[in-house]
């Protein structure tokens, strides 16, 4: 089977897109025909080696890339009691979901024509979604939940702040924040104020026109995707009560990634010494509940996923280097033709 595999550290060029053997579902997984995977900023920080302390410090160990998935499964470990051959799925393909912090987003290779998966990690894709939709929200949807609800415990009525509303976690999370009854402001640029009022924002700020961090607003949650402001003019906006959620952190260059690392954890720093507002620097774990909630969201139509471009398997590069440049709106996904079973079952009008 063809599969995205990187042996070094670098730019998006040292992928390569290899022949190499279809894996073998262990007792408790699934082996997935992919029909669609999406892109984060994490597989970004892999092959720039933004985790080399985990994955190796000179050259990769985990070879393979891509974590959120869609597909169709083709085969069940003897274990797996909850799905069968031919089942629409999508989650997310880690090496093990019960390994602890970062290593936990160790990836199993979605972007490949087939990959194995936990049976924890995937649930039944809706029939009104379709495999693009579902692939592109698993890691993005993770975090942008946890965030507002878990550390950011976000109520009906609160007033929410979205910095980087329309990127891949802040779409979900404008959505995600309407959900819960918030009152929501995305922050954006000019050419995506519409989209980001499309999705549910009922406010949204220009930042190449206006700074929120000086609009005289507060509020109780500010989930920050971006970290690009200075931890006093985060707390002029922050309600005395206000929780702080910064998500923004590994993209692109690994000194870039550390350094906004660092002003998060400065901004927290300074935050916590003031009355009882709150900073939260997390990272997403993910677990099979939220995953039927995302679920649940999708198909009643409370959360659908914003698509900014589609690109080939052996496209995962120009995909890569396109989110990259930070300016994707929305989502980037890949998307794997039908086969030619598919093909030949589909009746011709
Ligand atoms: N903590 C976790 O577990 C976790 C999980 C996933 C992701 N993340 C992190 O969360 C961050 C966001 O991820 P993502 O997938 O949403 O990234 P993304 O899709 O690449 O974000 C791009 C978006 O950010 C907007 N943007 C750029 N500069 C901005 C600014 N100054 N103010 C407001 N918006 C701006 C861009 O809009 P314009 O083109 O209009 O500028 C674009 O729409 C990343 O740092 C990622 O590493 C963390």
């Amino acid at each position: 089977m063809k599969a995205i595999v990187y042996h070094h550290y670098g730019t998006p060029d040292v992928l390569k897109c290899e022949e190499i053997e279809k894996p073998t579902p262990g007792d408790n997984q699934l082996l997935i025909r992919v029909r669609a995977a999406s892109v984060n900023p994490l597989e970004c920080g892999m092959i720039r080696g933004a985790a080399r302390f985990v994955n190796g410090l000179r050259k990769p160990r985990v070879t393979r890339l891509g974590v959120d998935v869609a597909g169709e499964i083709e085969e069940v470990g003897r274990n797996v009691t909850q799905f069968q051959s031919g089942d629409a799925v999508f989650g997310i393909c880690i090496r093990n979901p019960h390994a602890s912090g970062v290593g936990i987003w160790s990836c199993q290779g979605a972007f490949a024509e087939f990959v194995c998966a936990h049976e924890s990690t995937l649930v039944k894709k809706p029939d009104n979604v379709a495999f693009e939709q579902a692939a592109s929200v698993p890691v993005a949807a993770f975090t942008a939940l946890q965030g507002l609800r878990d550390k950011g415990r976000i109520r009906f009525g609160q007033k929410v702040l979205i910095n980087g509303a329309s990127g891949g976690v802040g779409t979900l999370a404008v959505q995600i924040a309407k959900s819960f009854g918030a009152e929501v402001t995305g922050v954006c640029s000019t050419r995506n104020l519409e989209l980001v009022r499309s999705i549910g924002a009922d406010h949204v700020i220009d930042y190449t026109r206006e700074d929120f961090t000086k609009s005289g607003q507060r509020y109780d949650v500010v989930f920050d995707c971006i970290v690009n402001h200075s931890a006093l003019a985060i707390r002029r906006v922050m309600n005395l009560k206000g929780i702080y959620v910064a998500v923004g952190g590994p993209h692109g260059h690994w000194l870039g990634a550390m350094f906004r690392t660092l002003m998060a954890l400065f901004i927290a720093f300074v935050i916590s010494r003031f009355a009882s507002r709150k900073l939260i620097i997390f990272i997403a774990r993910p677990n099979r509940d939220d995953l039927n909630l995302i679920r649940e969201l999708m198909a009643t139509g409370k959360v659908t996923p914003v698509i900014d471009r589609c690109y080939g398997l052996t496209e995962v590069p120009q995909a890569i280097r396109y989110l990259e440049e930070g300016h994707a709106r929305g989502k980037v996904v890949i998307s794997m033709p039908q086969q030619r079973s598919d093909l030949q079952s589909t009746p011709r009008g």
